[in-house]
């Protein structure tokens, strides 16, 4: 098994026992319950678990917050469940195929797949306090990641997404929605294992250099991922992608493929990775152990799905 494959699944393995059980048996039989674990437990990628291991394992980890690190995976991946559902809605990109099933209100029908996406949200953030009410000092990681889901990031690049469909916008508010879009929770998943590990230090560390090159870090990799996915969108086919494809120029939205062409933006993804790449020998010489982050990074460039 390649390398990046036994990462992903043992990723799975992680992650997988946490998601299965974030409501509890009683709720279970509710349909906008059933709707969110029918989105949450379909599979994905799971990367943006695999980024909060992998930065985990990299800073040295610390046995006993290991359990406090997937708990905020959890949490991550329910926020980027939601968005996709919310995403694939008519009333946004109107797509009827998710993660190698029908999207969440094909099952469920509209209402529901928005109350399942808001529940997911909510459910998130309840998590969150619970764990903060117990370790305070865990307050910082939890509103940052908030922080990086709302109009600062995911929302935000939803919004210049939607806003900016059917028009030519300048390569800068390109950058921005992606940065918002896709990148802000990808930096959560990268920085937010040193919070926790910094403990009660983390407000403060949050100028640490090693924050800064986890940010740079984040912003490479997030940047490439988005430039990937609007090129599978070119490239894949929905058997492969488990989504539809050449659904961006359908919608006539602004993505790295449809401003700057197809070679250009196959240019960038490779300038980027490289640029990850800068980041990670850096963070070599902090004495940082990088293998597992240049496994992913050379997915990310060549992944098929
Ligand atoms: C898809 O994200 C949506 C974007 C942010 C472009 P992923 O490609 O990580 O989706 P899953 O989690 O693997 O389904
Ligand atoms: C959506 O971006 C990113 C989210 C915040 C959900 P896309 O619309 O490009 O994602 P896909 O291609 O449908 O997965
Ligand atoms: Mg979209
Ligand atoms: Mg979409
Ligand atoms: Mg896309």
């Amino acid at each position: 098994m390649e390398r990046i494959e036994s990462l992903i699944s043992d990723c799975e393995s992680w992650i997988l026992p946490e998601l299965q059980n974030v409501f509890d048996s009683e709720s279970r039989d509710d349909i906008t319950v059933k709707a969110a674990l029918y989105s949450l437990l379909a599979g994905g990628k799971r990367l943006r678990p695999l980024m909060m291991k992998m930065t985990y394992e990299m800073m040295g980890g610390d046995r006993l917050k290991e359990d406090d690190v997937r708990y905020f995976a959890a949490s991550l991946e329910m926020i980027h469940t939601y968005s996709l559902i919310h995403d694939d809605l008519p009333a946004m990109d109107n797509d009827d195929l998710r993660r190698g099933q029908p999207t969440c209100h094909k099952m469920f029908g509209e209402g529901i797949a928005v109350l399942a996406g808001d529940l997911l949200l909510n459910r998130a953030y309840e998590r969150l306090f619970t764990l903060c009410l117990d370790r305070p000092e865990y307050t910082y990681a939890a509103r940052m990641m908030c922080d990086r889901a709302g109009i600062n990031g995911m929302v935000g690049g939803q919004s210049i997404d939607l806003d900016c469909e059917g028009r030519n916008i300048p390569i800068e508010k390109l950058y921005e929605l992606q940065e918002k879009k896709t990148g802000a929770l990808i930096e959560s998943a990268i920085v937010t294992p040193y919070y926790i590990l910094r403990g009660t230090d983390s407000r403060s560390a949050a100028n640490d250099s090693s924050v800064m090159l986890l940010k740079a870090l984040a912003s490479h990799i997030g940047l490439a991922f988005q430039i990937k996915d609007d090129i599978l969108d070119v490239t894949s086919s929905s058997e492969v992608l488990g989504k539809n494809v050449g659904k961006d120029a359908r919608d006539e939205k602004s993505t790295f493929v449809t401003l700057l062409g197809f070679d250009n933006a196959k240019t960038k993804l490779a300038d980027e990775i490289d640029l990850a790449s800068d980041v990670l020998n850096k963070l070599t010489d902090f004495g940082y152990n990088t293998n597992d982050y240049r496994v992913l990074t050379d997915y990310l460039y060549s992944r098929d799905k």
